[in-house]
């Protein structure tokens, strides 16, 4: 092998090397970084207050959707005063362990609907699944998520206290009556989220 041809071959090595060095979240590390949001997100049915709704459940969330959502309430991209204070205290660098710990074990498609899905969710399933489980891992599971907190993040696509490109033109072609029906049939489909992995671990996440 000549110089360059090693050369070559190392960098060819390296660089099939690095996407997967550059995933390996550390969940021990996570899990201590993540330990003032069990405050909230650790409780299972813990509510928000002004406007009451259910805190969103994370165990079984996608990994890298739920580094996007911080990344949003960061950069204001999503209104919250609370999550807000909380994001800005996390360096980006420590978000990918952050998020591997609390999602866990993402929950897979099983390609069967629960119920009848409302014609509204015709443009949903593309990116949603008609299960609820997310395509592509940046986009949110949908599956067993609070039906009161679907109904909230909806309007506020629809409002504009989260501005995203996609969502907001998605949420601003809804009315009420299919936001209503679309949170239902998303919220009972099974395998769910649940509130923490580890208490879908131990089996005690209700209704599934
Ligand atoms: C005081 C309660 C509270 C604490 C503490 C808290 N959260 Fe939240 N979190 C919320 C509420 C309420 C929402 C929904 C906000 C909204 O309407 O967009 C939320 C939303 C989120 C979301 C978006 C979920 C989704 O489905 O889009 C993520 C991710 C998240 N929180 C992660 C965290 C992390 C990480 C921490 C700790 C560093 C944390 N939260 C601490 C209350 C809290
Ligand atoms: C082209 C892909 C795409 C389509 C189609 C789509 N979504 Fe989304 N959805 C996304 C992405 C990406 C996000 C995350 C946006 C963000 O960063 O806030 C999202 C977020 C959401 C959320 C917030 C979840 C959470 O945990 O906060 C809900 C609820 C939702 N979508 C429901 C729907 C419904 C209902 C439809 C059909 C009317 C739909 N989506 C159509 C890609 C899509």
């Amino acid at each position: 092998m000549t110089p360059r041809s090693a050369w070559l071959a190392l960098s060819l090595t390296l660089a099939s090397l690095a996407p997967g060095l550059a995933q390996a979240a550390d969940t021990v590390r996570g899990g201590k970084l993540a330990y003032t949001c069990h405050g909230c997100h650790g409780i299972p049915n813990y509510k928000n207050a002004y406007p009451i709704y259910s805190v969103p459940k994370l165990g079984g969330q996608h990994a890298a959707y739920l580094v996007v959502a911080l990344k949003g309430y960061k950069s204001g991209d999503r209104g919250h005063p609370t999550m807000y204070a909380q994001a800005t205290t996390l360096a980006d660098a420590d978000l990918a362990d952050i998020a591997a710990f609390l999602s866990g074990t993402e929950i897979k498609p099983t390609g069967r609907a629960v119920g009848t899905a409302p014609k509204a969710s015709q443009t949903c399933v593309a990116c949603h699944g008609n299960d609820g489980v997310g395509i592509l891992p940046e986009y949110p599971n949908l599956a067993g998520q609070h039906e009161d907190y679907i109904l909230h993040s909806l309007r506020s696509y629809k409002s504009g206290v989260r501005k995203n490109a996609i969502m907001s033109g998605m949420a601003a072609a809804l009315t009420e009556k299919d936001i209503q029906e679309l949170a239902k049939y998303y919220s009972s489909q099974r395998p769910g989220l649940c509130a923490t992995d580890e208490i879908r671990k131990a089996g005690k996440c209700k209704g599934q």
